[in-house]
């Protein structure tokens, strides 16, 4: 994925953002998007829930199989299976120095726990950039989105279609349509924001640590806002 916005951060390739920052927004709102975006430029693995189940669906592991149902209807999986899954990626090296979430935390349950998990990883303050998307433009976002079945590369049909229909320009594997992104699903997925994560804009805003991203914007235009929140934060010593 190209660096749209230049230069990387000055925070570099070796000393990383020594935090968690997490994408909050609804399904749609660019969290997978700007995900590949900083990762890449901050040099932060990119910890997507989504994609973890996604392959462990594909693998055929026992997590793939409680968590198939419960995405193909648009509900959250249960925060114990979610929350083990996540320990265990943070307790890989390449997380010591931060990481980017794109779709977790989820409820508050997932948000205190991850708290306690950055203590565990004396890991600096979390910083959370909150995206918020009006629900038409979702809907468009999501039934034209398509992804790469090779790298997850991300397409919209709409927005950003790639040179080659149903092919990706960057590695040239098959683009396919996620099976939850169905009008029916997306709502379901959609109620499911409001009703489980969004309680998470106060309980983050309350703590000071959340800055607000216009994610209504052309993707370029919001990568630029997300780094010029992420370039004023110091890596914590
Ligand atoms: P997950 O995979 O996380 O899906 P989601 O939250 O529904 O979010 P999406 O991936 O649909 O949207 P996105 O914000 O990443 O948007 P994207 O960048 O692709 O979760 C799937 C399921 O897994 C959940 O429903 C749940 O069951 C389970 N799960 C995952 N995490 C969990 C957790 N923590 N707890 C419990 N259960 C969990 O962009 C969308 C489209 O818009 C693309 O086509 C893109 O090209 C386009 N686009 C992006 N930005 C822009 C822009 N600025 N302008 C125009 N188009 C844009
Ligand atoms: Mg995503």
């Amino acid at each position: 994925m190209a660096d749209v916005t230049g230069d990387r951060s000055p925070l570099g390739d070796s000393q990383g953002l020594g935090r968690a920052v997490i994408l909050l927004g609804p399904p749609g709102a660019g969290k997978g998007t700007q995900a590949q975006r900083i990762s890449q430029r901050y040099c932060l693995p990119h910890l997507s829930t989504g994609d973890m189940f996604r392959d462990n669906i594909k693998r055929e592991t026992e997590l793939g199989r409680k968590a198939k149902p419960l995405m193909e209807r648009g509900e959250l999986v249960p925060d114990a299976i979610v929350l083990g899954m996540v320990a265990d990626r943070i307790n890989q090296p390449d997380c010591a120095k931060g990481f980017v979430f794109d779709g977790f935390p989820r409820t508050l349950q997932q948000a205190a726990d991850l708290e306690k998990i950055c203590g565990e990883h004396r890991l600096g303050c979390t910083l959370v950039l909150h995206m918020a998307v009006n629900p038409e433009l979702l809907m468009r976002r999501l039934t034209g989105r398509r992804i790469c079945k090779a790298g997850g590369h991300i397409y919209n049909v709409y927005e950003r279609p790639p040179k080659r229909e149903g092919i990706c320009d960057v590695d040239g594997s098959q683009l396919i349509h996620r099976p939850d992104d169905s009008e029916g699903v997306i709502g379901e997925r959609l109620a499911a924001y409001d009703r489980q994560t969004q309680p998470l804009v106060e309980y983050y805003k309350s703590r000071g640590v959340l800055s607000s991203v216009d994610a209504m914007a052309d993707a370029d235009t919001v990568t630029q806002g997300i780094t010029r929140i992420m370039d004023g934060v110091k890596a914590p010593r």
